[in-house]
């Protein structure tokens, strides 16, 4: 397909002949630039509600919403059609997959062959991070989904400012392909979720590239999110010494007025996004938490020797079910208009519902696949109305907690860097690591029970290092040994603490309350970064003594905080095999601090 000049939107040369070059491979009808503009987002949609692929919500309700249902076959990442295409496999390690990028290339151009016929090619120039900011990249998403489009445009800064910022010349632009894999014949009718069952999402590190084919959903399909800011950042990263991280950054302010903002990196649906807009409980006047991210942190040492972190995104791609008033009023504002529910339920009255919502069920709704559902049927069925990783993408700046600075082009200093998972035994709330070294070797030995964010199996224990199993670009052994070298240059390192907000008694129920609560948990952290609460040392770290944390407003007595503390010598030795095992498969690339802090917590054990 040839494009007239006069339609094209940039100068850049590159750029032109890239989407040129593309266009001929996918073979769409038309191409569209992307300006991200409101009024082309609202007839984006409205052609969207004419596909069958969105309905408007009630206006009165839910103000600017959307909603949509992709197929059951295309409801999460999926982690084992995920690829790291470096040139030579041991540079993905054996966390990736990794197939040869020249056999990668020869199945993905067949794929991409005449993949967007029938279909309109959006060309959609994106910034992870605010635009111009110099901790921002570029990315140019190609994409036959306009539903893709409509997310990414609340998910990143998008459209001719963007443009403009690759038309300066010298910026770094990566270049990221999409399609759903189904092209239309003449006259065939669109489906309401076109997708493929083959899918392929793959990263090519060296030349920082993606192409990610069959999937419409989420962190498959929105790019710039899991692919570029956490799959190819952390390649750019390393290479130029800053950090791609799984990271929500919160600030914190005390009743003095003293700003101290943490990173925290916790597995897919954890809870990240709760803690990120935690509401300060019972007992914490004067105390008030801010958001600058709730997913994804890109952190830079700063002029002067501290680490400073953006939030590459604009917008939350939240887990739905769970939220509600009561666990989370913040996202919940956030979210009360602008937004587009995906694999939630809808209601009669044209809203949107999920389990967790409200304590009652709606009498019936329309449940994620369409189907009447009433809590009647649910119970019998077992099933769900919303997906359990259905989810909202809503504009942060609607968050009421949103942070004076989460658009900062510097981005923000970072005191503490927390590590916690979903483990019902052994982890106690929280502990800080040593020093520098044993608290990376705290994120990297993290473990946590699998949840709905990923397709598999729920519930068994995976080690997953920082978080990062599924967006580590490289190999994980030179991941840790990234980790550990970040500190060389800094005069003023952040503490690293570990928390686990899901321990469970002998009866199976949670021994912590969680949301809220986390509070103490957060104060106590802030107070050990500035030197103002007591610790206890003990095999595996410092832990806060029952006087340090503040109670006010919980009663929570000594006896129950002591077991919930407890550090079982026996259970850590069972632990630390689980270390052994991911270790023996890094081995050599691990970092010798790593087998070093592995063999003083044996001592110490
Ligand atoms: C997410 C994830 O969507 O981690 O943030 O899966
Ligand atoms: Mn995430």
């Amino acid at each position: 397909m040839v494009m007239s000049k006069a339609a094209v939107p940039t100068s850049n040369e590159h750029l032109i002949r890239w989407v040129e070059k593309m266009a001929e491979l996918c073979q769409p009808d038309q191409i569209h630039w992307v300006d991200g503009s409101q009024a082309e987002y609202d007839s984006l949609c409205d052609k969207l509600v004419k596909a069958g692929t969105f309905t408007k919500l009630n206006e009165k309700l839910w103000p600017g919403c959307y909603y949509a249902r992709s197929t059951p076959n295309d409801v999460a990442r999926v982690e084992d059609r995920t690829y790291i295409c470096s040139q030579a496999k041991d540079n993905a390690g054996p966390t990736n997959n990794w197939i040869d990028p020249v056999e990668m290339r020869h199945t993905l151009k067949g794929l991409f062959k005449g993949s967007m016929v029938g279909r309109t090619m959006y060309v959609l120039a994106f910034s992870m991070g605010p635009v111009g900011s110099p901790m921002s990249q570029i990315g140019v998403q190609l994409t036959d989904s306009a539903y893709v489009v409509a997310n990414m445009r609340i998910m990143a800064r998008v459209g001719t400012p963007v443009l403009k910022e690759i038309d300066k010349g010298d910026v770094r632009v990566v270049p990221c392909l999409h399609s759903v894999g189904k092209p239309l014949a003449p006259g065939e009718k669109d489906v309401a979720w076109p997708c493929n069952d083959t899918k392929y999402i793959v990263h090519f590190p060296e030349s920082r590239e993606i192409w990610s084919y069959g999937s419409g959903y989420g962190g498959n399909a929105l790019l710039g999110k899991k692919c570029f800011a956490l799959r190819i950042a952390s390649n750019i990263a390393r290479d130029e010494g800053w950090m791609a991280e799984h990271m929500l950054i919160l600030g914190v302010e005390s009743p003095q007025g003293e700003k101290t903002y943490v990173a925290a990196a916790f597995p897919s649906a954890c809870g990240k996004t709760n803690l990120a807009m935690l509401i300060p409980p019972k007992g914490f006047d004067g105390w008030k938490i801010s958001t600058v991210g709730d997913d994804i942190a890109w952190i830079k040492p700063g002029k002067n020797g501290e680490l400073r972190a953006i939030n590459p995104e604009a917008g939350f791609f939240g887990v739905a079910p769970g939220t509600s008033l009561a666990t989370n009023p913040n996202a919940m504002a956030a979210l009360a208009k602008n937004t587009i529910f995906t694999n939630v339920a809808l209601t009669p009255e044209g809203g949107v519902w999920w389990e967790g919502m409200t304590d009652e069920p709606p009498a019936e709704v329309t449940d994620w696949k369409g189907n009447r559902w009433t809590p009647e049927i649910g119970k019998q069925t077992g099933a769900p109305a919303a997906h359990p990783n259905g989810r909202f993408t809503a504009p942060a700046g609607q968050c009421p907690c949103i942070d004076p600075d989460w658009e900062n082009p510097e981005g923000v200093p970072i005191s503490a860097f927390i590590f916690g998972g979903r483990r019902a035994t052994t982890m106690p709330l929280v502990y800080q690591a040593f020093n520098w070294s044993s608290g990376v070797y705290t994120g990297a030995t993290m473990g946590s029970e699998t949840t709905a964010a990923a397709a598999g199996a729920i519930g068994n224990v995976r080690r997953d290092p920082m978080a990062m199993l599924p967006f580590c670009g490289y190999h994980m052994g030179d991941y840790f040994r990234h980790w550990i070298k970040m500190q060389r240059n800094l005069p003023f390192t952040p503490k690293i603490f570990h928390v686990n907000w899901f321990r469970k008694d002998e009866n199976g129920k949670f021994m912590w309350p969680g949301f809220g609560e986390n509070m103490r948990v957060v104060k106590w952290i802030v107070d050990r970064v500035h030197g103002h609460a007591l610790a206890k040392e003990t095999p595996i770290g410092w832990v806060p003594v029952y006087e340090e944390i503040n109670w006010k407003g919980l009663d929570f007595p000594r006896e129950k905080f002591e077991k919930l503390m407890e550090v079982d010598r026996a259970a850590w030795k069972k632990e630390v095999i689980g270390h052994e095992e991911l270790f023996i498969s890094l081995h050599d690339h691990l970092p010798p601090e790593m087998i070093y802090e592995r063999e003083l917590l044996i001592c110490r054990l």
